[in-house]
Parts: C-alpha cells; structure tokens; sequence
C-alpha cells in the first residue's frame, strides 16, 4: 500500500465552524497570542488562559467534523493514511481517522503543569484553578504554547520522509517547525496543497488546488 500523509491546519475545521488564527477576524485578531498561548502567559494570569481554552473546547464539543474530515476516512481504504495535525481539535478523530498526530497538542487533553508526560482526558469543558493532576500540581492545557519545543515533530519528520503522496490542507504554512515538514519530502513524492490561498504559497511540484477543505478533498479523494 501507498503511504499517504495529510498534513492539516485550521483551515480543515473552518467549515465545522472553528475559527482559524490568521484569516480576517481569526482568532490571533481577537486575542493576543503572548497573552493567551505562551508560558509566560500561564505564569502572569491562568484565568485568562484558561478562560480562552476553556472557550475552544466548550465550542470543539458543539460542533461536528465536515465533508472534507469525512473524506479523508476513505482513503484509508486505498492507502497507508496518517494524518499529521496542528489542529489541537479532535475532529479527525470523531470523523473516524485512525491514525491522527497532533503536532500542537489536544483541546480534550490536560496536563500537570509540574510533569508533561502525566496527561488526562478531559470530558467536560471547563478547566478551573484547583483543578490538580495526580500529582498535587495544578493542570494545564496540552497545548504546545509559543516558546514551547514542538516534541512531536521528530515522529513526524520519518512520517514525511517515507511517504509517496503527501496532501497539505487548510494551513497558512507560517509556523514552523510544522510548515517545514514538506521539505523533508521524498524528491518523487506527489504533493497537493487544498487551500483558499494555496497559490500563496510555491514548493516545487507542489500541485495547487484553491478550494475549501471539503470541496477540494471530496474531489481529490476520488481521484486519487
Ligand atoms: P492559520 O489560521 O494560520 O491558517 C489557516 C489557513 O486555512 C489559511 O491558509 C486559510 O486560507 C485556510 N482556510 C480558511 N478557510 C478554509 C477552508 N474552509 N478550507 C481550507 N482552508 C481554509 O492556521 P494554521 O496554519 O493551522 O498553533 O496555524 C498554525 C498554528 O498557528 C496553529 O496550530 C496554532 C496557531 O497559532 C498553536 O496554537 C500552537
């Protein structure tokens, strides 16, 4: 079986109403990223830290996975699928893809802020202060914040680097490590990039197609 990768961002759960960061009226228009998603904002003022996570994951249980997660489910069928994700929502999951990374973390995931391998479900909403992990210490989103390593990209790296056919979706490629994930590409790999502003952005034999999430998979899937 051919291994086939998607790399997706927010722009793959725009249509399932989540708002993406860096569109007109995104998310890093309303807040500021320093005061919302960085460790030095976790020391200065949780509550507001957690108040914005705590709006993400009531809104991520509100809404369902679209066309284009649901079109993704039936590759697997055909080829060797893992999705490899920045998006900390858990529709690829629900949508029915079995093999999701998450680059960035995970809205439904908490942590102690003392020990980052000792991580909790969460299955209601709302994270307090007071709320403490096994271990006495208070929790904390698992979200990757700015100025935090990104862990998972050495999974990913290998990922790309055997894959034959690699599908970038809905991700303005501007944070890194993630958006260098396509450089470790194989020089054969056939590259696809489903974006409303796909043709921003150039990679050689990188195959651009302008379109929403769900338009733009639904098609390429039964193509491919
Ligand atoms: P961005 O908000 O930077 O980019 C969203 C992309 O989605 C843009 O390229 C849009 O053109 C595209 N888009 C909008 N609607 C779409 C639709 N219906 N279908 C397909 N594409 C659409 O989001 P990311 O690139 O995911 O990190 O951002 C990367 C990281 O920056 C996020 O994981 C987050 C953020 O800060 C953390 O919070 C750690």
């Amino acid at each position: 079986m051919k291994k086939l990768i998607i790399l997706s961002g927010a722009g793959m759960s725009a249509e399932s109403g989540i708002l993406t960061f860096r569109d007109m009226g995104g998310l890093w228009e309303q807040y500021n990223i320093e005061e919302v998603a960085s460790p030095i904002a976790w020391q200065r003022d949780p509550q507001l830290v957690l108040d914005f996570y705590n709006q993400r994951r009531k809104q991520l249980m509100e809404v369902e996975p679209n066309e284009g997660h649901l079109a993704l489910v039936k590759l697997e069928h055909k080829y060797d699928v893992q999705i490899i994700t920045q998006n900390v929502d858990n529709l690829h999951e629900r949508a029915g893809s079995s093999t999701v990374l998450h680059l960035h973390g995970e809205l439904m995931k908490v942590r102690s802020e003392n020990n980052e391998s000792l991580v909790h479900e969460m299955d209601h909403w709302e994270l307090m202060l007071g709320d403490k992990a096994d271990d006495g210490h208070q929790l904390r989103p698992h979200i990757v914040w700015f100025g935090e390593a990104v862990p998972m990209i050495e999974v990913a790296i290998p990922l790309v680097q055997e894959a034959d056919i690699i599908i970038i979706v809905g991700t303005s490629m501007q944070v890194y490590p993630a958006a260098s994930l396509i450089s470790y590409s194989k020089p054969d790999a056939q590259l696809y990039y489903i974006d409303p502003n796909a043709d921003a952005f150039n990679y050689p034999n990188l195959k651009c197609i302008n379109q929403k999430a769900s338009k733009g998979l639904t098609e390429l899937v039964k193509m491919l």
